[in-house]
Parts: C-alpha cells; structure tokens; sequence
C-alpha cells in the first residue's frame, strides 16, 4: 500500500485466497493492498442457484477476511448480464417475465446482499458493463426487459439499502475512444434524471501497448468532468498477442489454442519483464498525475498463477499480467511501480 496519499491500492481476491489458508499470501495481500474485491463470490449467479437459493460461504469469508485484515472492501456486482442464470428472466416456457416481476427480483436481491454487508463494504460495483461492444447499450436480458430503468433503479434500491456506500459504474475498454464516449452519453442522461451515482469504474484490461496512456488519460478527465470519482478497478497487462485483431484468414480460429499464439509457456523473457514494466510505469505516472480525481487502483488479482488471462479467451495460455509472479515475488513490474514513489 505503498499509495496511501494518492489513492488506494486494491486486489480482486478468489475464493481460495481468503479461507486465509497460505499465511505467506495473506501476509503479502495485508502488506501490499489496502482494499479488496470478491473475483467472484458476490455475483448473481454465483451466490445463488437456479432456484433463487443463497449459499453464503464464500463472500462471508471475503468479508471476515477483509475485516480481519482491516482492509477497504468493495462488493462487485449488483447487477451484470453475465453470470447470472438465465431462470431469473425467463418463465418456463422461454418467455420473459414481466418488467414488474424482474424489478421485484431486482429489490429482493440488492437489499438482501447489500443489506447483509452494509456498513463493511465501502463501496459497490453497482451495474456492470452496461454498454455493448457496438457502443449501443448492451442488448442484455436486463435491458430487453427494464430499458435504462435496470441501471437507474439498481443504483435508487443500493442507495436505499445502504445510504453510506459509494456507489459506481464499472465497465471495460471505456479507457478508450467510442465506448469512452457512449458511457458518457449514458450516465449524463442517468445523471439527469437524478441517479444516485459517485464512482466510475475503469476495468483497465488493457494491453503491452494499448491503448496508449494519452487515451486513457483523456478518458480520467472526462469521467471527472461528470463530477464521479474515478477508479481502476480490474487492471492488468496483457502480454501476449492478441486474438482480436488478427487477420481475416484467421478470426474463424481465434479461439483455438495455438502455439504461436503463447510464446511465453516457459517464462517470460527479460526482454518483456522490461516492456511490462515501463508499462506499468507508464500507467502509474498517469494514475498519480490525476490522483486528485482517483480513489483506488486495483489489480484484478494478486500473482500471475490466478490471472483470468490464462484462459481467456483461450483456455490454457501462460499469461504474466500482474505484479507478482507464480512464486509470490515481486516482479520487475513491481519495483519500477514503487520508485515512482521514491
Ligand atoms: O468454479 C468453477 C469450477 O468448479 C469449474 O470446474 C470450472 C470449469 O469451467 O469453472 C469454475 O468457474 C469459473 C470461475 O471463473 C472461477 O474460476 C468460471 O467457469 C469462469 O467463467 C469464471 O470466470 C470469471 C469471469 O469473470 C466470468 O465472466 C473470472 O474468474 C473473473 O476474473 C472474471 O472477472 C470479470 C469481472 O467480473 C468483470 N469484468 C471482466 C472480468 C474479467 O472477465
């Protein structure tokens, strides 16, 4: 926590890492980290089955985990098209159920799972990923059946349920143009109509070289400009190709593993440590730039090993996205980032 007078510095943690099972891992997150996100126990369709049942275990622990370790808390997410069954919008025969009976679910759910956490989580991830690719609002079961009412209505029940919460908007590649843009168009007009919102997230699943800091500079003023506090909330750095730009021959295979596709299976080399961490660097010295309109940086993750980017979109690949690596240490990455502050 090496930030403390610019912003805080979190780790999306999962399940397995807060039974506090390994005392080297909680030691390094206690001293690394002032705050902390659930990777996934507090998600619809994680926390609860097909039925509407709660299974309670993992985000009690993520809680007892972060209170023992007196740690910042932020709950991630309310409300997201993804992972979420598809039972809660559909009646038996496929068809929707109706914009007051989805509402109905909305309320139970909020208030139930902020309820129970009010006054321990500082802050939620309210509404996730609103915005689609096409730069339309995401063309999810919640907007099918509730249009912008599912976001508006999401951040009025959080904000009843838990007065004192900081609530936020969080989605991807909105550090870039076009969806920068889109998102903006959003939350002025939920904004106008009087939504109680205070944080923008900015995932920050970003790539070795894009987007370039000057783009994701520009996108902390604009959502400033909104009057939100801004946060990272999910960074990493990508270092290997990407799939989603490949040539034309190619997309129809992008989701198949290829050799070529992940050079680095048996390290990676120095070479990319280097080009990792002036990344880093990069990236920091615009985060403690604008650290008058940034609350937290969080990386989603803790080492290397447990990184989402292993298997996304491919599963199997050997990714290096974060700070520390597959034997808790400190990366080069890691160092470049804390003589920032020397
Ligand atoms: O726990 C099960 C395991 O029992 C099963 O054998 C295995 C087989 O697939 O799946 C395991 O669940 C996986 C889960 O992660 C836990 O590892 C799910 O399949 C997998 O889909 C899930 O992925 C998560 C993903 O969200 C789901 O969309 C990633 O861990 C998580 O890092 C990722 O996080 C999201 C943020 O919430 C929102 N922003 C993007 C970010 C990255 O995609």
């Amino acid at each position: 926590a090496a930030f403390q007078d610019n912003f805080l510095i979190g780790a999306a943690l999962n399940a397995g890492l807060t039974q506090d099972k390994d005392p080297r891992m909680s030691a390094l997150i206690a001293k690394e980290f002032n705050s902390i996100t659930p990777e996934n126990c507090m998600k619809w369709g994680v926390l609860r089955d097909a039925q509407g049942q709660w299974n309670w275990t993992d985000a009690d622990s993520f809680v007892n985990f972060g209170t023992k370790h007196k740690l910042h808390m932020v709950g991630h997410t309310l409300v997201w098209h993804s992972q979420i069954q598809d039972e809660v919008f559909k009646n038996a025969d496929g068809s929707y159920i109706s914009k007051a009976a989805l509402q109905k679910k909305m309320e139970e759910h909020i208030t139930t799972l902020a309820g129970r956490y009010k006054g321990k989580l500082a802050a939620w991830d309210v509404v996730n990923e609103a915005v689609g690719d096409d730069l339309k609002m995401r063309d999810s079961h919640w907007y099918q059946i509730m249009g912008d009412d599912f976001i508006y209505n999401a951040f009025s029940i959080a904000n009843e349920v838990d007065p004192k919460a900081h609530l936020m908007y969080n989605d991807y590649n909105i550090e870039r143009t076009g969806k920068r843009e889109a998102t903006i168009e959003m939350l002025k007009r939920l904004k106008k109509r009087g939504m109680p919102i205070h944080g923008l997230g900015i995932q920050g699943h970003v790539g070795i070289d894009t987007p370039p800091v000057a783009e994701i500079e520009k996108s902390i003023i604009a959502f400033a400009k909104l009057g939100l506090r801004v946060h990272f909330t999910e960074l990493d750095v990508d270092v290997l190709p990407s799939v989603w730009d490949l040539p034309v021959a190619e997309v129809s295979t992008r989701f198949e593993y290829k050799p070529e596709r992940d050079p680095y299976t048996k390290g990676l080399p120095q070479e990319m440590q280097d080009k990792l961490a002036k990344r880093y660097e990069d990236l920091f010295k615009v985060f403690i730039k604008h650290s008058d309109k940034i609350d937290r940086v969080t990386f989603w993750g803790v080492t290397d090993d447990a990184s989402w980017l292993n298997g996304f979109p491919i599963p199997g690949r050997t990714n290096y996205p974060l700070l520390f690596d597959r034997q808790l240490q400190p990366k080069d990455a890691y160092f470049r980032v804390l003589d920032l502050k020397r």
